[in-house]
């Protein structure tokens, strides 16, 4: 299997998906941004970088054809969006239908969008995490794959919570990428997602840490 990572800064998440050492091969690393730190991360690695500036297009729309043509010519079976911020026009959604993920550090349907954890703080939360989902039109709402839950602890800052949160991210989105690759993630008729267990029933997805 091949897969292309999206990515826009610091390519945490990615370091995660390489050092798990999939059963796959990482084809490409596209950032949006010239000076995202990532790129070293695959350089470093021997995977080959792109670079395709959304600042270089007129629209949303053209950039985003633009990107689907410079990832399909690496002929990708999956799409990883790791730290890739950018919103997706609906033609970008539907040409990756059902292979495309993201990792979002929220507990979806909590806190779309962007501040994510200072929002968390501001409301009091005792409860905050991360999601791995596949993407549809609607920002950061498809099926929601594996989430990670961690503490909020009354001395927490963005940067401490957000450390805490990350350190879940890393585990849980090269578990997610696994299971797809396993073919173990199915989509039941409410459009939630199933994992199959090695006997093809189904079970419960609800990740623990350990
Ligand atoms: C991660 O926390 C990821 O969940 C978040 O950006 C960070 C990227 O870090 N993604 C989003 O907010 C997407 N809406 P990384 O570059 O070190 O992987």
């Amino acid at each position: 299997m091949r897969i292309v990572v999206l990515i826009s800064g610091r390519g945490s998440n990615l370091q995660a998906i390489l050092a798990a050492q999939l059963d796959a091969e990482i084809v490409a690393v596209i950032s949006n941004k010239t000076d995202a730190s990532g790129l070293k991360i695959a350089q470093t690695a021997g995977i080959a970088t792109a670079v395709l500036a959304h600042t270089d297009f007129a629209s949303r729309a053209e950039f985003d054809v633009a990107m689907m043509r410079l990832i399909d010519s690496y002929q990708p079976d999956l799409v990883v969006l790791a730290g890739y911020m950018r919103i997706l026009t609906d033609d970008f959604v539907h040409h990756y239908h059902g292979r495309l993920l993201n990792i979002h550090p929220s507990l979806l349907p909590s806190y779309a969008g962007l501040n994510t954890h200072q929002r968390a703080l501001d409301d009091g939360v005792k409860a905050h995490g991360c999601t791995v989902h596949f993407v549809t039109p609607t920002l950061d709402h498809g099926p929601i794959i594996i989430q990670a839950v961690v503490p909020v602890l009354p001395s927490d800052d963005v940067a401490s919570l957000s450390a805490r949160v990350l350190q879940m991210e890393h585990q849980i989105y090269p578990t997610a990428i696994r299971w797809w690759l396993a073919k173990r993630i199915v989509l039941n008729t409410n459009n939630r997602v199933n994992l199959l267990n090695n006997t093809g029933s189904e079970q419960t997805v609800f990740y623990t840490g350990s």
